[in-house]
């Protein structure tokens, strides 16, 4: 069946002149930030720079009144939750109640990141982006709440180097509007491609960039939890151990191994690495962003994030909310929870595909859970150091067999064209 036609279809092309370097750094740009092409990742930097006009002054925390309710408006609702389509800031500062909410759990807008020769502005700059937001969780979080960040880091445009920006966010949270950092965890996507491929795969002078931070965060030291709720299946040698038993030792670490270590405890405490591919089948919502010809989300996560942050630190019946709600992840996790909740989203777009998560049925969650990933060691394989000698100049040029395939293309015209 053909696909219904959107009512503002994107028919219009547009050429823009750019160098083959400049070329190359624009994809560079949009691979590391996750964007499908150089179209996504232009609109994208239009998006921000609108974004940056309309934010104006200095964020002051009386300039609360300028986050009005109506900044939201219903747009869908479910047993448990709702979803709000608007400005987050008008639910932070115009809806929610004061210490009324268990968990916030999002991920926010990536940085902007541009390249300056002068300091961390790009960082500085997200950084006061976040403020009315950092005000405005604070607001709304119980004292027994938590404040859960999945943020990616950014390489700066054309450069392999990294942006100091998710850091200065938490540095900020921390010591400007105190928060504590309960324990910063690694989201690792096993399935992440390796990227960006000009400093990975062409110039190999970094390595895959597959592990995002996800900074947990509360306003008192002593959020509520439980890791009795988010226990992960005993490895092997746990499970012989327990079958066999354990002599009691010293180990060289110092470290005392008392035999209370072959207890049974129903499955071992997880590390604060989360190893979860984002791969899982998000079916339903990607079949109605095809057939209804709507932008598909290009920075979801996948459902066991917020799944293990969620039964981990809220209760059934607690509030749990998501300011940054894209897809919508956090809210159709929640209400297979029965956890109360909110997605907020800017965007229209995105939330007509997040209806088909709740719309006609909620979706369950997946079920296939538990599978294991192996991390080989470090080194594993023989080199022989003559042969593979390190790029001295750090990467600064391409290496000369990548020129060289590079003259077998078709010869590029002096400027090229990328479709905007
Ligand atoms: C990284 S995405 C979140 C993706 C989401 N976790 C998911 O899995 O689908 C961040 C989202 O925040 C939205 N956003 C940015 N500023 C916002 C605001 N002030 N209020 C509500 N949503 C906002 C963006 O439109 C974007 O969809």
């Amino acid at each position: 069946m053909a696909r219904p036609r959107v009512e503002n279809p994107r028919t219009k092309f547009t050429n823009i002149r750019l160098t083959e370097n400049e070329r190359a750094e624009f994809e560079s740009a949009a691979d590391s930030l996750g964007y499908k092409n150089v179209s996504e990742y232009i609109r994208f930097l239009h998006s921000q720079h609108l974004g940056e006009q309309s934010r104006g002054e200095e964020w002051h925390p009386e300039n609360e009144s300028d986050f009005p309710g109506s900044l939201v408006q219903p747009f869908l609702s479910t047993e448990h939750g709702e979803v709000l389509w608007g400005d987050s800031r008008g639910y932070l500062f115009g809806k929610a109640k004061p210490n009324s909410i268990d968990l916030i759990m999002t991920s926010p807008p990536f940085g902007l990141v541009r390249k300056k020769s002068y300091g961390n502005e790009d960082a500085d700059r997200y950084c006061d982006w976040f403020r009315p937001f950092a005000d405005g969780f604070h607001r709304v979080l119980k004292d027994s709440g938590s404040l859960v960040i999945d943020i990616g880091g950014a390489w700066q445009p054309g450069q392999p180097t990294r942006s100091l920006y998710h850091f200065k966010l938490l540095v900020m949270l921390v010591e400007e509007y105190g928060f504590h950092l309960c324990q910063e965890h690694y989201w690792w996507n096993p399935s992440k491609l390796p990227t960006p491929a000009e400093w990975v795969n062409v110039r190999r002078v970094r390595v895959k960039d597959a592990v995002n931070t996800v900074w947990w965060l509360a306003k008192s030291p002593y959020p509520k939890a439980n890791n009795k709720r988010i226990l992960q299946p005993y490895s092997k040698s746990m499970q012989d151990l327990l079958k066999n038993g354990y002599k009691a030792k010293l180990r060289p670490s110092g470290h005392n191994i008392s035999d209370k270590f072959s207890k049974d405890n129903g499955g071992s405490v997880p590390p604060n690495l989360l190893a979860i591919a984002n791969t899982e089948s998000n079916g339903r919502y990607l079949d109605q962003c095809r057939a209804e010809n709507i932008a598909i989300h290009p920075a979801r996560f996948p459902t066991q994030l917020p799944e293990y942050f969620i039964r981990f630190l809220t209760d059934p019946g607690d509030l749990v909310v998501d300011p940054f709600g894209g897809s919508c992840v956090t809210g159709v996790v929640a209400e297979n929870l029965h956890r109360r909740w909110v997605c907020c989203e800017l965007s229209e777009e995105y939330l007509l595909g997040a209806k088909a998560r709740f719309v006609p049925t909620v979706q369950p969650l997946p079920k296939e859970r538990g599978f294991p990933y192996a991390i080989t060691s470090p080194c594993a394989l023989p080199v022989e150091e003559n042969n593979v000698p390190l790029f001295g100049d750090g990467g600064a040029k391409r290496p000369p067999e990548m020129k060289r395939n590079a003259l077998a293309k078709p010869p590029v015209p002096r400027s090229s064209k990328a479709a905007i």
